[in-house]
């Protein structure tokens, strides 16, 4: 099965070019609904207006070449090691979200347009690589979905509870659960044409509601990382105090409250959000 091209059984029913037709289409609903997003919420202007601010707060220049390579580190750190997240466990789960994502639709793609015709066959390794993709998207997903998500963790909220903010991750996991299942019982009659129903529903709604769901953020976020990258650099640090050592003289000077209230010495205390796991619900 793992090796085999579901979408190539899938061509006796669904002509290639309409399979194809359908990819094209989804590749507009995510450009359409990463700009209306953006229009809508005017997030391009909030950035572009952000960053203008951060300049004129800057307290050195940064060259082109800086610029350069904090792009460059932004991403080999932020986009392809997922860096930005501090708890490990959520680091890991989302790289495997994101790589099994990725896998899985380049791997799509390939096959629709490459191996749905009568004489063509895939290359077992393609097919390997969108059953793994998949895999890999539900393991990552399933594992934020039940023991991660902070709403679960330490809110006492149950998993099975469902808001807005969820769609993305939920019709990512249907899609892929639905595409695995779909494959499984290949040759399965009719329940194997709900599985492929259910697969096409979720992935539509997946692709299709970009405006409202999470899914931009795999664009946003790196432009994001970028600036932050920026900010430090510039010492413009958006507004924020820097990372001062409380036992500094010049920053007691700077902060006579600090020997008064805490002694000349003041012990480091460490980051009160990283003290202790939160359970409190
Ligand atoms: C390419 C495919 C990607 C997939 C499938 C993906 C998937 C996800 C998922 C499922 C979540 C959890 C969303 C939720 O809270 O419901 C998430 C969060 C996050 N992702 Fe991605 N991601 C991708 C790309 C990226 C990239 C390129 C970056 C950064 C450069 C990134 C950075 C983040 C961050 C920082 C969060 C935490 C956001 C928050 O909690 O508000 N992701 N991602």
């Amino acid at each position: 099965m793992i090796t085999s091209n579901p979408f190539a059984e899938l061509s006796a029913i669904i002509p290639s070019f309409a399979m194809q037709a359908y990819v094209v289409a989804m590749f507009l609903l995510v450009i359409g609904g990463t700009v209306l997003d953006m229009i809508h919420k005017k997030s391009a202007q909030y950035f572009f207006e952000n960053a203008k601010k951060a300049e004129k707060e800057a307290k050195r220049t940064v060259s082109g070449g800086d610029k350069a390579s904090m792009m460059v580190a932004t991403v080999t750190s932020e986009v392809l090691t997922s860096s930005e997240f501090q708890n490990p466990r959520r680091r890991l789960s989302h790289l495997f979200t994101m790589y099994g994502f990725i896998a899985f639709v380049a791997s799509t793609v390939w096959l629709i347009f490459g191996y749905t015709s009568a004489d063509a066959v895939a290359p077992s390794w393609l097919a390997t690589t969108w059953h793994l993709g998949a895999a890999s998207l539900c393991f990552g997903g399933y594992w934020f979905w039940f023991f991660i998500r902070v709403d679960v963790v330490s809110e006492g909220v149950k998993w099975h509870d469902l808001r807005k903010a969820d769609m993305f991750i939920v019709s990512l996991l249907l899609m892929a659960t639905f595409a695995l299942l779909w494959s499984a019982t290949m040759g399965g009659g009719t329940l194997n044409m709900l599985l492929c129903i259910l697969f096409i529903l979720s992935s539509t709604f997946l692709f299709s509601t970009v405006m409202w769901s999470k899914f931009a953020h795999m664009f946003f976020k790196p432009a994001a990382a970028y600036q932050k990258r920026v900010t430090r650099a510039d010492e413009s640090r958006e507004n924020l105090p820097g990372d001062f050592d409380l036992t500094d003289p010049a920053v007691q000077k700077r902060f006579p409250d600090i020997p008064e209230y805490m002694g000349k010495n003041p012990s480091y205390m460490g980051h009160g959000i990283r003290r202790e796991r939160p359970h409190h619900y």
